[in-house]
């Protein structure tokens, strides 16, 4: 193998190049790549999460290696999808109220606060004003998009959320509706969509586990709502993975004060439970999880590689920050050795030097007729940034448990 890991010398999960470690070979290889510069394929503007969610990893890279290189792609990724007055291109469409167009954002508050541009702080007003209207359910729950009425799903959680709580946290810290606000979407989107091990669908061979469905309809037009809470029928690996991620960040990013100690309070308190249910959902002989969670080894399901990256980077920051007690070691050990799966099974290295990341599936939806067959049935994707920027986020935190 061109990039052998010194497992056999009883230091696992790095690579053998000198200096090299995952995370920067794999964003170096996402950046030689030209992805998640706030650029399409054709070159032209793109506002997706996706980007949004490579320039946070690459800022956490920056911040440990001091590389400047990752602070000027983050910088260049920004001015792609800015006027020049700083307002967002005309490709985002704040009408359409879809959370999905907001973690870009992130990197406008990180700017921001370090040139004081105030094109990045019209940037960042520019989104937070969309959740001004954004639709709610009747509960208070943003709608995941406009085009999705009443609908609340875990991906949205970590979309909204994360820049809600970060523009929070740097502009109107003392804000306790605010702070309020976001706890709230984070009880309604767990009471609705927990799983309960007293409703447990036999019908549709469903695994109880306790881990939280992809999302639900609270208005129960969806054919897919079930009967009781209006929740989609399976638990979709990476959607819980954007919710731990969604729970870690917010901690790590909001203030440790009275105005948001419910907000705390309420996450950390999820985190906890989810935590111990991610543990006990992965698979005893792989280390990693399936893709969909709630029917394990039924054909077609298979080990899907955001979802593992994602649940990495949760327990492992999770423990670091000290938002998770784990007391019999578990988190880090489930945690460790699903990061060694996926190192060794989802990283292709490639004879130009750089990284491929395997076996990401390139989407999930909430469409009509939601059901087993549609998860297993969406391709995957080889470096897509949905499984390569938590992959860096998982190796990053894998790499500071094990000081490299
Ligand atoms: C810094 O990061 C850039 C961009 O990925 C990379 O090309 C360069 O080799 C890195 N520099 C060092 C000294 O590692
Ligand atoms: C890139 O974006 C432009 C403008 O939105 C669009 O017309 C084009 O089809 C996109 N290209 C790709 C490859 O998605
Ligand atoms: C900012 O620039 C854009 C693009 O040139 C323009 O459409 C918009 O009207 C400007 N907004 C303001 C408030 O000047
Ligand atoms: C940047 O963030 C730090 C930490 O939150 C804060 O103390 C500082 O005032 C911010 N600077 C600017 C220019 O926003
Ligand atoms: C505080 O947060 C609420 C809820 O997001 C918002 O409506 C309000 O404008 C904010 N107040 C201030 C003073 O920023
Ligand atoms: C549940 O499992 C049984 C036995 O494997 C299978 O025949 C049936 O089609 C499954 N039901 C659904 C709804 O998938
Ligand atoms: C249980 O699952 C079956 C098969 O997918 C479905 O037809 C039925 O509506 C579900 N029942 C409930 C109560 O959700
Ligand atoms: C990527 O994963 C798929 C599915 O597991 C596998 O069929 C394919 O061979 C893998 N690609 C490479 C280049 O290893």
């Amino acid at each position: 193998m061109f990039w052998p890991t010194l497992t056999l010398l009883g230091i696992s999960s790095l690579p053998l190049a000198l200096g090299t470690t995952y995370s920067t070979w794999a964003a170096n290889s996402a950046i030689t790549r030209g992805q998640g510069n706030g650029l399409n394929a054709s070159g032209d503007p793109v506002v997706t999460y996706e980007h949004g969610v490579l320039q946070w990893a690459l800022r956490l890279l920056y911040e440990k290696t001091g590389n400047r290189s990752y602070y000027d792609y983050i910088t260049e990724a920004a001015n792609n999808i800015l006027n020049e007055n700083g307002t967002v291109v005309s490709v985002y469409h704040p009408s359409e109220y879809q959370l999905d167009y907001i973690p870009p954002g992130w990197s406008f508050l990180y700017l921001y606060n370090t040139t004081s541009d105030e094109r990045y702080k019209v940037g960042a007003d520019e989104f937070r004003t969309q959740f001004e209207t954004q639709p709610r359910t009747p509960e208070g729950q943003f709608w995941h998009k406009g085009a999705y009425p009443e609908q609340g799903w875990l991906d949205g959680i970590y979309m909204g959320d994360v820049f809600y709580a970060r523009y929070t946290a740097a502009f109107q810290p003392t804000n306790r509706s605010a702070w309020d606000d976001i706890a709230n979407q984070f009880i309604e989107q767990y009471s609705h969509g927990i799983q309960l091990a007293s409703s447990i669908n036999a019908t549709n061979n469903e695994t109880y586990l306790g881990l939280l469905y992809h999302g639900y309809d609270d208005s129960h037009a969806e054919d897919w709502a079930s009967p009781d809470r209006g929740h989609s029928p399976e638990v979709w690996d990476r959607a819980v993975g954007w919710y731990v991620m969604a729970i870690v960040d917010i901690l790590e990013g909001s203030p440790t004060t009275d105005e948001t100690f419910f907000m705390r309070e309420t996450i950390r308190s999820q985190l906890q439970i989810l935590s111990r249910a991610l543990v006990k959902a992965a698979d005893s002989e792989s280390g990693v999880w399936w893709l969909v969670l709630t029917q394990p080894g039924r054909a077609g399901n298979y080990f899907e590689s955001s979802g593992a990256a994602m649940y990495i980077y949760a327990l492992l920051k999770g423990v670091r920050l000290g938002y998770l007690e784990d007391t019999d070691g578990s988190f880090v050990a489930t945690a460790k050795r699903a990061y060694e799966y996926a190192t060794a099974n989802w990283v292709i290295p490639q004879s130009d030097g750089t990284m491929d990341w395997n076996n990401t599936v390139i989407v999930g939806s909430l469409e009509p007729g939601n059901d087993y067959e549609y998860y297993i049935n969406e391709p995957i994707n080889i470096n897509d940034l949905k499984g390569l920027a938590p992959f860096i986020l998982a190796s990053l935190e894998y790499e500071a448990l094990v000081g490299a």
